[in-house]
């Protein structure tokens, strides 16, 4: 079956394709009915199955002949190590931290915050959760206490699970003070906290709160699996919105198993026992869903990378582990590509290495530029496929289901939409437009097993957030227009996100940070177009009357207090002092005008603006940090 009749078998009968998916898993009771409809615009799947996420990544393949298989690689050019950890060492490694996990109390539904850098004990810490039913909520080594804080505040983690130091190139990143911080900041505080001491920076542990990783494990049993229901939340994951506070998307155990599943052979292309390497973080969706879920409920090895797609050491890095691991599927994201071809345009790294295994590269994470993707199936000489999906997703909307069905390629379209997203274009008012034109991408409800059910602690912001602007249609924040094959064409946020090196962050949290200075009495972030990254945050700082510091002070007082705050991975790194933000009549600052300032483009005057002259100060301004108009010729 190809990908035109997958798609009409899903469309005529959805029920009884999820059912038939579903055969993929193991259940302890297997559902008797895909979809539950929760009314009010709110849907769940197989919540009437039972089934445990981590029996179905690790236990079953140990069961059914891949208990020697390797399902972890771990290689880190930062430290210079290479490990292999085989599925059942992965069960038994994962059964023993289950163990102290349910000895110190943890149970089902009970909520558990992972802080650990790109080494396999953050998939067992993940899977430890799974197997005993708790949540997890793994938050990136890149943000500072204070989102840590946030968090930890709003899941209410009884544990913490981390390492003592994640290791950034030329740079060792304490996590202990990070932990101790956020802790001290939270107003809920955890019961305990499990720290693996890694050799670069051991710390100390804080008495009677602390427990060490391997110590804790004596006279401990290891922990069964716990069977929990298919709607089951198997993690929350927090991804940035609107505003400083963030969206804690809730996946459910069932669903995503299932889509997932399905997603390794029809999307990537792999059968199982084969190597699939995401290169992203555990900290992030794809870093869920393709370093850990995906590929391990599919009984593929997946690799855990720690490094970077340059400096470690060099630019032939991911050829060199494609060589040597014998990946067969690899994913990461445009601004590693671009990263790599900045440093190595010829591809001289790719030649020392042999790729003839490899069958395609995967992009996601951030618009895919054509030059890159040209560049990069150049160099490798496999297709490159761009794909999209989001946090929310959890699995591509759109993708090329090069494992169902290699599509036609079409350059700056990510392809077609999977089975279960019935995507459409729309206006304003919610009608939807014609084919080739742009408009608010809008997933007809329900949305398919795998994706966000609600946020958690927050369903009113959850249907504000996505449901109300278009009523029976999930609103999924990017614009783009589908061509007449039925191309999708993913071009801009519509609202505040940027995304910046494939991370996504909000501007509107930047802005909070900032307008916290106490010179600070008005400010806007953007997001300029970055070369490298995308797009790199900018920040217009209007100064309260009688401050007469020097402004570079204050410029470097609001980078380090972003940093601070939010973390290194914000990158915001470039603050312009203005007297006044461009403003329509009714108030509302210009930041789509900013934007095409700070990229030195043409553009139109928008009829509302309030004082047109305010555009030559920012033009000004951002002429003195390498922006705009000067920068771009
Ligand atoms: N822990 C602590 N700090 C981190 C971190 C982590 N896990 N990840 C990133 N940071 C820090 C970096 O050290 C850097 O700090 P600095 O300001 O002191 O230099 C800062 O956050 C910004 O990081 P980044 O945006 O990654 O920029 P970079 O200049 O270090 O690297 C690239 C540039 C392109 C090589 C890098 O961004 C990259 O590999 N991008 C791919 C992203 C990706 O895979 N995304 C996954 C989503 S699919
Ligand atoms: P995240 O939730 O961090 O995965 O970010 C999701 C957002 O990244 C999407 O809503 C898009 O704005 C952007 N994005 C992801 N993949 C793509 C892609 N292939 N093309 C364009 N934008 C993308």
């Amino acid at each position: 079956m190809g990908y035109r009749e997958t798609y009409e078998r899903w469309q005529d009968d959805p029920e009884s394709f999820w059912l038939e998916l579903a055969e993929d898993i193991d259940w302890v009771e297997p559902p008797k009915q895909a979809l539950f409809d929760r009314g009010n615009d709110t849907y769940e799947w197989y919540a009437d199955a039972k089934l445990n996420g981590c029996y179905n990544t690790i236990d079953r393949h140990v069961e059914n002949g891949r208990a020697d298989q390797v399902a972890i690689i771990h290689d880190s050019p930062i430290t210079g190590t290479k490990s292999h950890v085989t599925f059942r060492e992965m069960r038994d490694r994962i059964a023993a931290l289950a163990g102290v996990l349910k000895a110190q109390g943890l149970a089902k539904g009970d909520r558990v915050v992972i802080y650990m850098p790109m080494i396999p004990e953050a998939i067992e810490a993940m899977l430890a959760c799974a197997r005993i039913g708790a949540v997890h909520s793994v938050v990136f080594g890149g943000f500072a206490a204070n989102e840590l804080s946030v968090r930890i505040n709003d899941c209410k983690p009884k544990a913490i699970l981390a390492a003592s130091c994640g290791l950034e190139p030329g740079r060792v990143v304490a996590y202990k003070p990070l932990i101790d911080g956020a802790i001290e900041l939270a107003t809920h505080k955890p019961d305990f906290c499990v720290i693996l001491q890694r050799e670069q920076q051991p710390c100390t542990l804080t008495e009677g709160r602390d427990l060490d990783w391997y110590e804790a494990r004596e006279g401990v049993a290891p922990a069964d699996c716990v069977p929990v229901e298919g709607n089951h939340p198997a993690y929350i994951l927090y991804t940035s919105g609107t505003t400083g506070a963030p969206k804690g998307v809730v996946r459910h155990t069932a669903g995503h198993l299932v889509a997932l599943y399905w997603s390794m052979k029809n999307v990537y292309d792999v059968e199982p026992g084969e190597v699939f390497w995401a290169a992203s973080d555990v900290g992030w969706v794809v870093g869920h869903s393709y370093i850990c879920y995906a590929p391990l409920v599919h009984g593929n090895t997946t690799v855990v990378f720690e490094g970077k797609p340059i400096g470690t050491p060099d630019a032939g890095t991911f050829w060199r582990i494609i060589e040597e691991h014998d990946v067969r599927s690899f994913f990461t994201a445009p601004t590693a590509i671009r990263a790599v071809k900045r440093d190595d345009p010829t591809g001289e790294e790719r030649k020392k290495y042999d790729l003839s295994r490899l069958r395609a590269l995967y992009l996601a994470g951030e618009r895919a530029d054509p030059d890159t993707i040209l560049w990069a199936q150049d160099v490798l000489g496999v297709p490159v496929y761009d794909h999209w999906w989001q946090t929310e997703s959890g699995w591509p909307m759109v993708a090329n289901p090069a494992g169902l069905e290699r599509l036609p390629v079409k350059i700056g379209s990510p392809t077609v939409a999977m089975p279960g997203y019935d995507i459409r274009v729309l206006d304003e008012a919610g009608q939807e437009k014609p084919r080739g034109q742009l408009g608010a991408i809008a997933v007809r409800l329900p949305l398919p097993p795998g994706t966000l059910p609600t946020l958690w602690n927050a369903p009113e912001r959850f249907h504000k957030s996505y449901l109300a602007t278009f009523p029976g249609y999930y609103e999924t924040g990017d614009a783009g227009m589908i061509d007449e094959d039925g191309y999708i064409y993913i071009m801009a946020r519509t609202d505040d996100v940027i995304n910046v090196a494939g991370h996504r962050l909000s501007t509107g949290a930047m802005e909070e940070v900032l307008a916290g200075h106490p010179d600070v009495a008005e400010c806007a972030v953007i997001g300029a177009s970055d070369p490298l990254k995308g797009q790199t945050p900018v920040g217009f700082l209007c100064l309260s009357k009688g401050v007469d510091r020097p402004h570079e002070e204050i410029v470097a007082e609001c980078v380090q207090r972003v940093r601070d705050q939010i973390g290194p991975v914000a990158a915001f790194k470039k603050a312009v002092v203005v007297d006044r933000l461009p403003k329509t009549r009714s108030g509302k600052i210009l930041r789509a005008t900013m934007v095409k300032l700070a990229d030195g483009e043409d553009f139109k005057l928008p009829a509302t603006i309030d004082d047109p002259a305010i555009l030559d100060e920012i033009s000004v301004a951002l002429g003195e940090v390498g922006l705009g108009k000067k920068a771009a010729s």
